[in-house]
């Protein structure tokens, strides 16, 4: 059984599909501060089948301790479970502290009380800031942190590395996300962002329904080809599939060392303009944006080197921009009547 905490939240619902999908039995843990219950109507809608859910809050240790008593079967952690608002954590940085890592300090002391167990943490491209050279290769020098939303990724990667270190008892892998982008194909899971998106591709597909008056692009005059800042946006199916792949390396030791981290990205850097393109192009309709500040903490450019996630971890992200952009797009329309109420 595989324990998927934050499996409610937008990464954490596709990779419980994908789990499902390939058999695997799946209880998720979340206390819905940023997700929906009726996410489990869209697993079971999708999958055939209802995993099993506990409304719990993980910064309760001896609940962590008492899951861990009810379900021994337990054999591998997918740790989602996190607060991920940059500009929150600079307000409230001890929330975060706690929240991204005491809960995964509880986790690992429960694992380390069993054998061979397999944890796989949701880590993030924010490690590296602005790195001196393109695509980031996993050996690139992690940066100061500029948030404490940041921070908490590098201590978290350092924790479990420490842990791994002194215990034979878990096997980990750390994977450093891109920029995670649209929703399953099915229209029956996606991300709902509580309130104002911060992130660009929930802000453009907000703006087209009408929710938003327009994008502000930050920035134009940018070192880069159009002057906006370049990512590596990911599909997040292809995303949540990686998370198979890797429990299944970890569960059949097929790991090189009790501690691995891999890039997710496609390896294509690509300008908010593009973006704005692709999803003119897959929505046949013009967005209104305008060109605006920089804001303050962004990084010029990140895109990742795969090589280490294409021929060690033995996966690749398979969609296009065009296509993330289209299912986002269907996503939007989707819940635009559902989410009118809470945004
Ligand atoms: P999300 O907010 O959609 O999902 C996180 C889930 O965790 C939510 O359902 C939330 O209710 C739950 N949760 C939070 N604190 C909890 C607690 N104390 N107890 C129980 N449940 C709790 O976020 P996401 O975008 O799916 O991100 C998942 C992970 O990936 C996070 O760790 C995030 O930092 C990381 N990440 C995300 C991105 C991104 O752009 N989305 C990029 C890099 C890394
Ligand atoms: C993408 C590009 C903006 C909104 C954030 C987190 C990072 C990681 C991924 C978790 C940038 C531009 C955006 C808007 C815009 N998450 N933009 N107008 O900044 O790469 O990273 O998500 O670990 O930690 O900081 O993603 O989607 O916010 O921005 O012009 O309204 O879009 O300037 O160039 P970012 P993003």
């Amino acid at each position: 059984m595989i324990l998927v905490t934050g499996g409610m939240g937008y990464i954490g619902s596709h990779t419980v599909v994908e789990l499902q999908t390939k058999g695997f039995d799946v209880i998720i843990v979340d206390n819905l501060s940023n997700s929906s219950i009726e996410v489990l109507d869209g697993i079971k809608a999708i999958t055939g089948k209802r995993p099993i859910f506990e409304k719990l809050d993980l910064r309760e240790k001896s609940k962590v301790a008492g899951l861990f008593q009810q379900y021994p079967e337990i054999e591998g952690v997918i740790h989602f479970a996190a607060s991920k608002a940059v500009g929150e954590s600079m307000e409230l940085p001890l929330l975060y502290y706690e929240n991204n890592l005491g809960v995964l300090v509880y986790l690992l002391q429960e694992l380390n009380k069993k054998n061979a167990s397999s944890f796989i943490f949701s880590s993030s491209c924010t490690v590296y800031g602005q790195a001196d050279e393109q695509p980031i290769s996993e050996k690139a020098p992690i940066k100061p942190a500029e948030s404490p939303y940041g921070n908490t990724k590098q201590i978290g990667e350092e924790i479990i590395r420490d842990t791994c270190r002194a215990s034979s008892n878990i096997n980990a892998i750390a994977l450093r996300y891109f920029n995670p982008i649209g929703a399953h194909e099915s229209g029956k899971i996606g991300e709902l962002p509580l309130g104002v998106p911060q992130n660009l591709v929930p802000f453009i597909t907000q703006t087209a329904v009408g929710l938003r008056e327009q994008l502000f692009v930050f920035g134009d005059d940018y070192p880069t080809d159009d002057g906006t800042c370049i990512r590596d946006y990911i599909h997040v199916v292809d995303l949540a599939k990686a998370h198979v792949t890797a429990l299944e390396r970890l569960i059949k030791r097929k790991n090189q060392s009790n501690y691995e981290v891999f890039n997710l990205g496609t390896g294509k850097g690509t300008s908010v303009l593009e973006v704005i393109k692709s999803f003119e192009r897959v929505s046949g309709q013009r967005l209104n944006y305008s060109i605006v500040e920089r804001r303050q903490g962004d990084v010029v450019e990140a895109f990742a080197d795969t090589t280490m996630a294409n021929e060690v971890l033995g996966w690749k992200a398979i969609s296009s921009l065009d296509k993330a952009m289209a299912s986002a797009w269907t996503w939007e329309k989707i819940i635009m009547n559902f989410k009118e109420n809470k945004r």
